[in-house]
């Protein structure tokens, strides 16, 4: 049976938890969008580690972890995170990544500069959008053009000298050197030469035969590319649909699809967020909860739950299964509000609107749930959640027409009930 675990908010939901807690079966664990804009936390081991590139997969010996078709590698970074994993491992793990997997390179991360994004959009200033521009702008490189260094530094030096033209008073271009460049990248992605392989032909092979496939999610919903919150959204396609394009398969099938829903909402980088709360439990969320970015050390922006958005991101992914994460966080509240629909002007919004500008004119109306006291962080059964916290879930279960089969109560794998394990 495959799976995908995507996030339905705008990403950090606890995905690398729930992904390596369900890694632990699969053959193939494959990351199909994205790039080291990502950060997923697992405690692996009762070690606490963070992947930007490598899926949940790499954790366990008999699984084979996939940088898909549909991801932009920077392969310096992936070098980086791949050595932090095999130290904690002690041996290496299996990796395969697709040939046609596009390259992130220094001239990325410049031009992201150049152009702003970074302030304006509030980025994570990885180079992601300027990479997938080339990918689509057909002046990209790819993971498989590795395998012809002479092609690859012709390809690299192409590029650079094209943007010194087009930028011509930019000093971070004109100090980077193709040469070097491509001599860099070579010696990073050495230990991958064998790895760099048509890995879509390997999967539509694996899920012939039955082989256990996760897919791993990055970002979330409102984030993807078409149907987040534009402009202010990642590049990539963040949800269930972005799987196919990804990994050459054309109806790939995915019969768990788990929708990861942190129990309140955040966001980080710039963009519209009905439910933000710029008051003293926006702080309890985002001190109680650790929320800082995984990739950047940012804050995140924290808010309540947001019904009207799930329900969308629940439909874009036609999820059967919820996790729901960090429900300890709200341990302590009082009150807690529920944003049940959008009102525009005194009128009823009841759909999650495409576009940005409307989303952000949209107010809140919420419904209120009592809090719990207790702390949930030792919970080991289902029917050990105290009876707001089970009214909390079964809201959520109802509106979004899924049962929550994983509950997380803490960020170690034992903090976690549910059927769904
Ligand atoms: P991802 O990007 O979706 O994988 O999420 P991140 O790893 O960026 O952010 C989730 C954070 O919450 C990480 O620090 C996790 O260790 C932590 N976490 C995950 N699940 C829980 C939970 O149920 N409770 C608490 N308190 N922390 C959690
Ligand atoms: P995970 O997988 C949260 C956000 C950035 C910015 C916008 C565009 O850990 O959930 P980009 O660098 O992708 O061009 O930035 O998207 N963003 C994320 N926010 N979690 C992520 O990944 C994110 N990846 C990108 O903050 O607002
Ligand atoms: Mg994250």
């Amino acid at each position: 049976m495959n799976t995908a675990v995507v996030g339905l908010q705008w990403g950090d939901e606890g995905k690398g938890k729930i992904t390596h807690l369900l890694a632990r079966g699969a053959k193939y664990v494959v990351r199909f969008n994205g790039g080291p804009n990502a950060g997923h936390t697992v405690v692996d081991r009762g070690v606490r580690l963070a992947t930007h590139l490598l899926p949940a997969g790499v954790f366990f010996p008999g699984c084979t972890a996939v940088l898909a078709g549909g991801m932009v590698i920077d392969f310096e970074a992936l070098r980086e995170e791949y050595d932090a994993i095999r130290r904690h491992l002690g041996e290496p793990p299996r990796l395969a990544i697709a040939e046609n997997a596009h390259l992130i390179l220094p001239y990325h991360r410049v031009m992201e500069e150049i152009e702003g994004s970074g302030a304006h959009f509030g980025t994570t200033r990885r180079g992601i959008a300027p990479a997938y521009r080339d990918k689509a702008a057909h002046v990209g490189v790819r993971a498989g053009d590795l395998a012809a260094p002479d092609g690859l530094c012709g390809k690299i030096a192409e590029r650079l000298e094209s943007l010194c033209r087009q930028w011509p008073a930019s000093e971070a271009l004109r100090a980077l050197s193709a040469e070097k460049m491509c001599a860099a990248l070579l010696e990073a992605a050495e230990p991958w030469r064998d790895s760099i392989r048509n890995v879509a032909a390997e999967l539509r092979c694996a899920m012939e035969r039955g082989d256990a496939v996760l897919f791993e999610g990055a970002q979330g919903a409102l984030l993807d590319v078409d149907f987040g919150t534009y402009p202010y959204v990642t590049s990539s396609s963040t949800t269930i649909g972005g799987i196919a394009p990804s990994i050459g398969a054309a109806v790939p099938a995915i019969e768990r699809r788990v929708g990861v829903v942190k129990a309140y909402t955040s966001r980080v980088g710039e963009g519209p967020f009905p439910t933000e709360l710029n008051d003293p439990v926006g702080t309890h969320l985002r001190t109680v909860g650790g929320e800082f970015g995984t990739t950047t050390g940012r804050p995140r922006r924290c808010g309540w739950l947001d019904l009207v958005a799930l329900r969308y991101a629940a439909a874009l992914n036609a999820v059967n299964e919820l996790a729901i994460t960090k429900l300890d966080v709200l341990s302590g509240l009082e009150a807690l509000k529920v944003c049940t629909e959008y009102r525009v002007g005194g009128r009823r919004v009841e759909s999650f609107p495409l576009s940005g500008e409307t989303l952000a004119v949209c107010e809140p109306v919420y419904e209120m749930f009592q809090g719990w006291p207790e702390d949930l962080r030792t919970l080991t059964k289902q029917s050990d959640l105290p009876g707001a916290a089970r009214r909390y879930v079964e809201a959520l279960e109802d509106s979004l027409a899924a049962p929550a089969t994983i509950l997380s109560v803490g960020a170690g794998p034992e903090q976690t009930i549910g059927t769904g394990l």
